[in-house]
């Protein structure tokens, strides 16, 4: 199968890669980039530990195909921390106890992130709108919604 070279700006890092056009964007980050964080789980959309922000939304990244997002912009929870300093939703998550199995949490955080990039004061009812599509075993989502609102504009003061 031809290969197809698209360029990713992946946490503001710019890649240039030789793909299959069957390559998922979930395969390229996680084994290609190096970005475990990026976790696999159904692998068919619906448990959201491989949700990326991509171009600003939250995607399944195992619902993408690298060589559609040819020239995009990618964040992934590696992408949250910046010389060395947790971004403050990642701060929020650990001191509301909502980093419970690691599994789910890069998602979730993904998720937040792309909600409160949009919104700086989200809902309640918005923030669980926005977390809706990551699945969490353990029953967390109490402290995973109390963390995300904590970091709201109105809660920050
Ligand atoms: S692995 Fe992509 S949504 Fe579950
Ligand atoms: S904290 Fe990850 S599945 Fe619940």
């Amino acid at each position: 199968m031809d290969k197809i070279e698209v360029t990713l700006y992946v946490n503001n890092k710019k890649e240039t890669l030789q793909v299959d056009p069957t390559e998922r964007l979930l395969d390229t980050l996680r084994n290609r980039l190096k970005l475990t964080s990026v976790k696999e789980g159904c692998d068919v959309g619906e448990c959201g530990a491989c949700t990326v922000i991509l171009n600003g939304e939250a995607v399944h990244s195992c619902l993408v195909l690298t060589a559609q997002v040819d020239g995009y912009e990618i964040f992934t929870t590696e992408g949250l921390e910046v010389n060395g300093k947790l971004d403050p939703l990642q701060q929020s998550f650990i001191d509301h106890q909502a980093v419970q199995c690691g599994f789910c949490t890069p998602g979730m955080l993904m998720s937040a992130k792309a909600l409160l990039n949009k919104n700086p004061n989200p809902s309640r009812e918005e923030i669980k709108t926005a977390i809706e599509g990551n699945l969490c075993r353990c029953t967390g989502y109490q402290q995973i919604v109390e963390a995300i609102e904590s970091v709201t504009q109105d809660k920050k003061g």
